[in-house]
């Protein structure tokens, strides 16, 4: 039997970085996707196979799990924990195909594991939506312990969500979110610029804390400018959420650069994810999308996103 499931990308409109410190984050699921597709087999094994790698094991126990690539842990997991779950006799074989680059912020890897959990889960019992966030953040704490889980729960539900230590909640927008990503070519590592973030907070408590209120109320605005589809306001913004990041320290000059081009032209841009590189997102509509992909082509690899509203799907 083979189960295929595929889940969206995303975005982060506002509230990175500060949504580990109780601020909400805004994420938005874009149609970029990644496709899981489980088979079960009769071996006692379960194998892993992707672009970055294949991996192989023996279901057992949790330290044979760490002994594979990071990467690896929550496929293995989750193919482990259903086995378990299912008290099923054979093995799990799965395979990925993305359109999402790896490593740019733009949740590649929750996509893998929201796709992975429906896939998997789909071979034994379809779970309900609820079931495969749970699934997903657990394997993705396997690889990152402090993953706040907001980029499986956009990727499951699709659309917009605004997310925080107290729960997520879908925004209804049904309107056409213009969005333009640009690709700095960077890679970044979310670990490392969580933990600059966290330093950053040690040496200047008092300004972070200033700071989280300011992204608080940053996002209580945006949040009525969407509702509002004024994509003016969203997008200066999204700017002034930018200058935020870089005073934390997470933005590069390369993303500098990308945010003030793509500025000249659409509403308003920022930097999205963990930083240190990965993209930047630029706000747009049929009114000046030509205008900024030309002006950022010359200068990166970019495309025009626009919001998923399906999250995750069992094909
Ligand atoms: O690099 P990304 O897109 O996975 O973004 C990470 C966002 C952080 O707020 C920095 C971490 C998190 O888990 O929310």
């Amino acid at each position: 039997m083979t189960a295929v499931a595929s889940a969206p990308g995303k975005v982060i409109l506002f509230g990175e970085h500060f949504v580990l410190y109780g601020v909400k984050a805004v994420l938005c699921a874009i149609d970029r996707r990644i496709t899981a597709r489980s088979h079960a087999i009769g071996e006692r094994l379960i194998r892993i196979k992707s672009s970055m790698g294949n991996a192989e094991f023996v279901p057992s126990s949790a330290d044979i799990i760490n002994a594979h690539p990071i990467f690896m842990r929550p496929f293995l997991t989750i193919a482990e924990q259903a086995l378990r779950e299912f008290g099923a006799d054979g093995g799990i074989e799965m395979e990925f195909e993305s359109e999402i680059p790896p490593g740019m912020g733009l949740g590649s890897s929750s996509a893998a594991c929201v796709a992975a959990a429906a896939s998997v889960a789909a071979l034994f019992r379809k779970k309900t939506k609820d079931e495969i966030l749970d699934m997903a953040i657990k394997s993705e704490r396997t690889m990152f312990e402090d993953a706040s889980g907001a980029d499986s729960a956009v990727s499951t539900f699709g659309g917009l969500v605004t997310f925080s230590s107290e729960g997520r909640e879908k925004i209804d927008y049904e309107d056409g979110l213009g969005l333009i990503i640009a690709n700095s070519n960077q890679a970044h590592s979310t670990r490392e610029l969580v933990l600059r973030v966290r330093e950053f907070r040690s040496n200047n408590e008092r300004l972070f804390a200033e700071m989280c209120d300011l992204e608080d109320r940053l996002v209580d605005e945006a949040l009525t400018a969407l509702r509002k589809n004024d994509l003016v306001t969203l997008g200066t913004l999204m700017s002034k959420n930018h200058e935020m990041l870089r005073r934390i320290n997470v933005s590069t000059d390369v993303l500098d650069k990308l945010v003030a081009e793509a500025c000249n032209t659409s509403y308003g841009a920022k930097l999205t994810g963990a930083g240190g590189g990965g993209c930047i997102i630029a706000l747009v509509d049929e009114s000046n999308t030509a205008r900024t992909l030309e002006t950022l082509k010359k200068i990166s690899d970019c495309f025009v996103a626009r919001i998923d509203l399906r999250g995750v799907c069992n094909e």
